[in-house]
């Protein structure tokens, strides 16, 4: 890829800065253009095919090295590797991209806490593959369809934060990805990009790839460590941070899969060309992952600050049934608060929008929901993931979350008094900023954000609970077929016999038949 002449001249000034004993006269480049004010943009979106980094996130090419190499990866990766660790981290700074693992934290930024100089500890990149957060399902997509993305991306991060190795903890179920990352590795160590002297440049480096069990909280930072380290994925208590004492007590950054990825690209292109997508503070191109009652699910790179309606019509193919169905949208990964219809008419799909409207962009999971959800059972189930996933070292996690999922199941059939609902806020706000990790965060908000925009609805339905119309809210598989594995289900339902119902008797699923426990139970 052509490096262009404004580029050019970047390169040159950043060299010249760190040339102290260099001529004034040789850092003065006549070719230097003028510098630019930047205009802001209006509106954002439609990111045009030329501007995507991920351009094999559908599979269409080979993931392997012979085709990521037409896709552009290790394109002159010495060449950004020369530049010098403080380059990097400056382009980074000035791309203004923020991570992609949840909150949003400025990456270059992130990247310059780790020593400059050593201590005689070796130093380590940890790469947060987990994704563990419900609806989330973007990084991989990133590992099995383009995972050189990401080796090239330890390297040159690694290489920016005088790493020695880079470990991905890859979450367990995460197999088949698994297998490809491991791959990949070995491609890029047999083509001599990863190992001693990796890419010609110099500089040793080495990738680890290390399977986990499964367990959401190992997506935390720390616990993450922990279990790198082959305990109990328990969260540590900071200080200290990980830039200090991180994975067998040394200097570590531990960060996401799509920030890594996309940090080559970045680099490569310029941290201007970067900073042109999204709105000051969001910048970039982004992975959104929208599931739930929409025309077509999907995992899509767009630019930042795409306006959530244009996002959906565009790339989903509209809300289930039309946009009048739509309820309720949790805008990013399960530990968000929903919005309502109303905010999402409006709403820009970046960090600052979405917490001014008192929800976050988080992961860019986007859960669409139609009016057949029942907003309560839906916040219920949520309760009793973080419930299970709570690793129990904090009292107002480990009994608050418990509490969360009780009140709401009496909730969910009317089986509560009014008062309760004032109670259950109480209960999370207990546990909110209580806690050693955001886990505890995390169980609270969505049931304060089911309590700021739905009351009405839990009111009346302890004021009403027969009122309520269970088979209209019952949920069938996305397909819109009905659930009809009986096998399955007599197999794994806990014991409970089924019964079968003659089906709907109106509407694509008329006269389809519905399994259902013969007792009222949840599907976990
Ligand atoms: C309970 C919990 C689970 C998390 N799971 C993940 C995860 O699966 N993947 C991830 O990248 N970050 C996850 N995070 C955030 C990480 O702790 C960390 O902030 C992130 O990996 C930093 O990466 P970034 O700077 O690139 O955003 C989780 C945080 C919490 C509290
Ligand atoms: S907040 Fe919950 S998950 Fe996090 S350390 Fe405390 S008990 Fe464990």
């Amino acid at each position: 890829m052509a490096l262009s002449a404004r580029r050019l001249a970047r390169l040159a000034r950043a060299a010249a800065r760190g040339n102290k004993t260099a001529p004034a006269a040789s850092r003065c480049f006549s070719a230097e253009p003028k510098k630019e004010e930047p205009v802001e943009k209006t509106s954002w979106g439609g990111l045009a095919d030329q501007d995507r980094i991920f351009t094999n996130l559908y599979g269409e090419q080979d993931w392997r090295l012979v085709d990521a190499l037409k896709r552009g990866d290790w394109h002159r990766t010495k060449d950004i590797l020369w530049m010098g660790p403080d380059w990097i981290v400056q382009e980074m700074k000035d791309s203004g991209l923020r991570g992609r693992g949840g909150a949003g934290f400025p990456s270059g930024l992130k990247w310059s806490f780790m020593p400059k100089n050593s201590d005689g500890r070796p130093q380590f990149l940890v790469i947060n593959a987990d994704e563990s957060e419900p609806g989330t399902c973007k990084d991989r997509e990133i590992m099995r369809k383009d995972p050189h993305k990401l080796v090239e991306g330890c390297l040159i991060a690694g290489y920016a934060m005088r790493a020695r190795a880079a470990y991905i903890y890859i979450r367990g179920e995460y197999f088949n990805e698994a297998m490809v990352m491991d791959e990949a590795i070995h491609e890029a160590y047999a083509a001599g990009y990863l190992g001693k002297n990796a890419c010609d440049s110099g500089y040793d480096f080495d990738i680890y790839l290390h399977r986990g069990a499964g367990a959401y909280i190992c997506g935390e930072e720390t616990a993450l460590i922990e279990s790198l380290e082959g305990k109990q994925g328990k969260p540590r208590l900071k200080p200290p941070f990980p830039a200090n004492v991180g994975v067998f007590g040394c200097p570590t950054t531990v960060t996401n899969v799509e920030t890594i990825a996309v940090a080559p690209t970045i680099l490569r292109r310029g941290a201007s060309w970067f900073a042109s997508f999204g709105r000051p503070n969001n910048r970039g191109t982004k992975l959104f992952a929208i599931s739930g009652h929409v025309n077509n699910p999907i995992v899509v790179e767009e630019e930042m600050s795409i306006p959530f309606r244009e996002l959906i019509d565009k790339h989903c193919g509209g809300v289930r049934g039309g946009w009048d169905q739509l309820q309720a949208v949790i805008p990013g990964g399960s530990s968000v608060p929903v919005l309502p219809i109303d905010e999402c008419e409006e709403a820009l799909m970046d960090f600052d929008d979405l917490k001014a409207r008192g929800s976050g962009l988080g992961t860019a999971a986007v859960t669409v929901m139609d009016k057949s959800v029942d907003m309560i059972a839906a916040i219920r189930r949520l309760s009793h993931f973080y419930r299970h996933e709570s690793c129990g070292q904090c009292t107002p996690c480990r009994e608050g979350t418990g509490w969360l999922e009780t009140l709401l199941e009496r909730m969910e059939v009317g089986d509560a008094d009014v008062r309760e609902i004032g109670m259950l806020d109480e209960v999370s706000r207990q546990i909110e900023g209580h806690t050693i990790c955001a886990l505890g965060d995390a169980a609270a908000w969505p049931v304060q954000g089911l309590i700021r925009r739905f009351q009405p609805v839990i009111e009346e339905r302890i004021a009403n609970p027969q009122g309520f119309d269970f088979e209209a809210h019952f949920q069938h598989a996305w397909s819109g077929e009905a659930f009809a594995n009986a096998d399955w289900t007599k197999e794994f339902g806990g014991g409970k016999d089924v019964l079968v119902d003659p089906g709907l008797t109106e509407g694509p699923l008329a006269d389809k038949p519905i399994i259902r426990p013969a007792e009222p139970m949840h599907l976990h």
